[in-house]
């Protein structure tokens, strides 16, 4: 399919409502993961159209804020009804860039849709308070107002559901955005834009940029303009612009880096534990913040739990992300893939077993087979490090204070899951996690009524639910004096 024909194809950057290319007329070439060929180009914009897509937003900031709630409601639910309207076109231009089977790339419009609808709603209902001042003659009031201009990097794995997850709370507030999208998927956020176009959104309240990543990245988070930044990415790369960001004291939401635990205790229901694992791991070909990293299994059922597990992989279709029957698509890149290569054949030398896959897939390129590692030992960097691939290492525990430990021995704190029905065990392992995000008897925690973020290094804030507004808003307080009188 060529991605060329869609009619939401664009190929130019929006900025304050026009389609440019960048001042020097240079693009950057867009690849499909899957047959690596070139799909499209896209400008390669620097530090001057950067300065001109924060510009266009700080002009827009006073009108945008202007408006009612309900006027920016309005807008935001047109924006949501196209993409819905759309999503089939969105979805093929998000495969062919990304690579992930068109029935997730399906999903992903859906689930990132979900955030459009939810702050629209959300919107009506940024509320202020009234607090009792300790002085009869005063009171105290407390509004809620945007933070200005918001600058949003967001990531290839998920490349239209980020946008929106970021973009839709802070527009619902008041706040014009500047998205920078991964250079690998720069189409899928184009054509949010041509949508949120044809929606109604004032010029300059989104703008998208693509190119540079280093310049753009120093101009977003150096910028006394923009006073919000959300990115999301590698814990490595968030602890960059962190620094960066504090030389204008940003506020900041970062979406970094994890690697989840996945407990199965002996008490769980084994095949509903197998299918919450397959969601986990092999999801966008396990290539995901939230994915299983690491799962432990408790002796009694770890047999029975392999077997299961393993024949499921083993059903899994890779290929070609457009063909329907496909269930695992490629990997990103070649760098990627050698990641994922160096952690199976480290954790093999450390002594852990291949039980299926273990290597590059036939089909060549950047494909890599769904691959489970039994018997896995805690010194393989597979157990510490993200592998950001479809390779499953399992490790067997003894008992539930000994899994915790192990379950919380990591830097980050994204996202963890386990399965038991035990009550007592439910409530005391959920509490003893040190992760942001908990599924318990599930593999899929994402969706827009719920706040989604990490502790320790896995980054600060949380998008979607009602938390996520309140990242893109500054408190303000009146004392007002002189009532008596
Ligand atoms: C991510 O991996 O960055 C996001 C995953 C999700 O929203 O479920």
């Amino acid at each position: 399919m060529d991605i060329k024909k869609l009619k939401l194809y664009r190929d130019k950057c929006y900025i304050n409502g026009e389609w440019i290319n960048a001042n020097s007329k240079e693009n950057i070439s867009v690849n499909n993961p899957a047959s690596l060929e070139e799909i499209g180009t896209v400008p390669k914009c620097g530090k001057d159209e950067t300065i001109l897509a924060i510009e266009s937003a700080q002009k827009a900031f006073p009108e945008w804020k202007a408006k009612s709630a309900r006027e920016r409601s309005n807008i935001l639910r047109k924006w949501f009804e196209l993409i819905i309207k759309n999503q089939e076109e969105l979805a093929q231009i998000m495969t062919i860039e990304q690579g992930k089977p068109i029935k997730e790339a399906r999903g992903e419009i859906t689930y990132g849709a979900s955030f459009v609808e939810w702050f629209s709603e959300e919107a009506k209902r940024v509320y202020g308070d009234t607090i009792p001042d300790p002085m009869t003659d005063r009171r105290i009031i407390v509004l809620k107002q945007p933070v200005g201009v918001v600058a949003a990097i967001t990531p290839w794995n998920f490349p239209s559901s980020m946008i929106t997850r970021k973009c839709a709370p802070a527009l619902a507030v008041g706040c014009p955005v500047v998205i920078k999208p991964a250079s690998q998927t720069p189409f899928s956020a184009l054509a949010l834009a041509a949508l949120a176009e044809e929606a109604g959104f004032p010029k300059g309240t989104i703008n998208v940029i693509t190119g540079k990543a280093s310049e753009i990245g120093e101009e977003l988070s150096t910028s006394p303009i923009v006073r919000k930044l959300s990115f999301t990415g590698s814990t490595e790369v968030g602890k960059i612009l962190l620094q960066k960001c504090s030389s204008t004291v940003k506020k900041v939401s970062m979406e970094l880096g994890g690697h989840a635990p996945f407990i199965v205790f002996d008490d769980a229901d084994i095949n509903e534990a197998v299918v919450g694992a397959m969601q986990s791991k092999f999801r966008n070909t396990g290539q995901t913040c939230v994915c299983a990293n690491r799962i432990y299994v408790q002796e009694k059922v770890h047999d029975e739990f392999c077997e299961k597990f393993i024949e499921a992989v083993s059903k899994l279709k890779v290929g070609e992300g457009l063909d329907e029957e496909v269930s695992s698509g490629p990997m990103i890149d070649e760098h990627s893939l050698a990641k994922v290569e160096e952690h199976v054949e480290d954790a093999v030398q450390m002594g852990a077993k291949v039980a299926i896959g273990g290597a590059r897939h036939s089909l060549g390129k950047n494909f890599y087979q769904p691959t489970v590692l039994t018997g896995v030992t805690p010194k393989a960097k597979i157990t510490f490090e993200e592998t950001f691939g479809p390779v499953a290492p399992v490790y067997k525990f003894k008992d539930e204070k000994e899994v915790i430990e192990l379950a919380n021995n990591s830097p980050y704190g994204l996202a963890s899951y386990f399965y038991s029905r035990d009550i007592g065990r439910i409530w005391r392992v959920a509490e003893g996690l040190e992760y942001g995000m908990v599924g318990v008897n599930t593999g899929l925690t994402s969706k827009a009524e719920a706040p989604f973020g990490g502790i320790k290094e896995s980054g600060l804030g949380r998008e979607g639910s009602k938390y996520g507004m309140e990242d893109f808003l500054e408190i303000k307080y009146i004392n007002m004096s002189g009532l008596d009188k």
